[in-house]
């Protein structure tokens, strides 16, 4: 497959292309980046790299390392883990309250807030230092000790973050969440802020496309029906309300992050990810999943 040459003709259609979308401003800090990013790289089992623009470039990945959050926390548990969140489509924005208080504090999956909150308190109860031995576990898949977070990210979000804390009180008045509120926020809050390049969470990703694999090393991360898993989670709630958008034009599972950055994975073939900041309503990188569409079409190749 010509990925480079795909890839060139999509980067030529992206130039053109006017958004219509809006870079996020609900965490202050994420609202400086230019509108004008753009970044593509994807990293095929078979041929390695292929990339254009501001691929090499860190952002904020945001509600991108809830992937991460799970695939640690599926590390450390078996099934007991679905008993406190579920792993159905919710159908409804990401930081909505809405389903939490007549689904009796049990999250709809763990890609929205509510879901993703319900893993932090998990990794709090289950890791030495949460913190560090997070980090390092993205380190070690994206084999890169240099990953961190963003100060300013972490300190903005954490000024802004009262329907975070509303969804944490409402589920622990429901006994699903044990740690104390401020400590589950703060862990939160802390993967939200780590910033990556496209072509790190491409690298990073790998486990999701090759079975629960490093392709560089051939570390076994997470066993392979886990991996089935969380690719079906990704595919069904990777995008929140807008899972049926994203799998109707592109068919591939994935997830988006409010810093504008979309991973995908095509299982045995590659993982991509794009990063361009401007977010449509649903809050999912306009272009990106414009130009994950035309990767899938152009190559004739998706999931299904
Ligand atoms: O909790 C929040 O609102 C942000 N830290 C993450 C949200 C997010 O990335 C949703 N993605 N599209």
């Amino acid at each position: 497959m010509e990925y480079q040459k795909i890839l060139n003709q999509i980067e030529a259609e992206l130039t053109a292309k006017q958004s219509t979308g809006q870079v996020a401003s609900y965490i202050p800090e994420l609202s400086k980046i230019s509108s004008k990013k753009l970044g593509v790289h994807l990293y095929c089992i078979n041929s390695g790299h292929y990339n254009f623009g501001d691929s090499t470039e860190r952002f904020s990945i945001q509600s991108i390392s809830k992937v991460f959050a799970l695939t640690k926390a599926m590390s450390l548990l078996d099934d007991e883990l679905f008993e406190r969140v579920d792993v159905e489509p919710s159908g409804d924005p990401f930081n909505s309250l809405v389903q939490l208080e007549y689904e009796q504090g049990i999250p709809r999956n763990p890609f929205i807030n509510a879901g993703a909150l319900v893993i932090s308190d998990i990794l709090i109860s289950l890791l030495d230092n949460p913190k560090e031995d997070f980090l390092r576990f993205i380190q070690s898949i994206a084999h890169n000790d240099s990953i961190k977070i963003n100060n300013e990210v972490y300190e903005s979000e954490k000024k802004y973050s009262h329907r975070n804390a509303a969804l944490l009180n409402l589920m622990k008045s429901f006994r699903n969440i044990k740690n104390d509120i401020e400590v589950v926020l703060d862990f939160y809050i802390f993967q939200c802020a780590i910033e990556m390049s496209c072509e790190e969470l491409s690298i990073a990703f790998m486990i999701y496309a090759n079975q629960g694999k490093t392709l560089s090393d051939g570390h076994q991360v997470l066993a392979p029906r886990k991996i089935k898993r969380i690719n079906a989670i990704m595919q069904t709630c990777g995008f929140y309300d807008e899972a049926g958008e994203f799998s109707f034009r592109v068919g591939l599972p994935g997830k988006s992050g409010v810093g504008g950055g979309i991973a995908a994975i095509h299982p045995g073939q590659y993982t991509v990810t794009v990063w361009s900041p401007p977010l449509n309503p649903k809050g999912n990188s306009e272009l990106g999943m414009y130009a994950l569409e035309r990767l899938t079409t152009l190559t004739g190749l998706s999931i299904f």
